[in-house]
């Protein structure tokens, strides 16, 4: 584990999705991030290959919207962040508001941008511990700003 690992707790992944990213809700959403106390660490666009996407939602591949999201996620350019802030991995779950977006609360990033649970916007990581991962899937230490 490398210096910026351990540091993990504060941080989180987050993603703008592929849906709005094509929307051109990417200044906005990341408008909102820095808005809401959120320091960017290391912020990339890029394109996930098939593998990849597979790689990074594992643990949904038993799941029956497994292959609809590998597909979704590979079929456009996604924005990759690594967010710091005091309790960032909650904080930035609050921010986007619940997976479904029909579901989430007014002027949460989801409701303003998502259309539905699977092109529901952005992501973010669910503990510290897949935080920790997920900023390792995209981000080498060096990146980390
Ligand atoms: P995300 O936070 O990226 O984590 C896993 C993703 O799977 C989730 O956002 C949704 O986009 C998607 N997802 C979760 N549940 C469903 C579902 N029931 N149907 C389709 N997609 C889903």
């Amino acid at each position: 584990m490398n210096q910026n690992e351990a540091a993990a707790p504060c941080r989180t992944l987050a993603i703008v999705k592929p849906d709005a990213v094509a929307a051109g809700h990417t200044g906005a959403i990341v408008g909102m991030i820095e808005q809401n106390g959120f320091a960017i660490r290391a912020m990339s666009m890029t394109r996930l290959s098939v593998a990849q996407a597979r790689a990074f939602y594992a643990v949904h591949a038993e799941r029956p919207f497994y292959d609809s999201l590998v597909e979704f996620m590979t079929s456009g350019p996604v924005v990759v962040a690594t967010l710091e802030r005091d309790d960032a991995v909650a904080a930035w779950r609050r921010l986007m508001g619940a997976t479904n977006p029909a579901e989430a609360e007014a002027g949460t990033v989801r409701a303003r941008f998502g259309s539905s649970i699977e092109r529901n916007s952005t992501h973010g990581s669910d503990s510290p511990e897949n935080a920790a991962a997920e900023v390792g899937f995209f981000f080498s230490a060096a990146d980390l700003l």
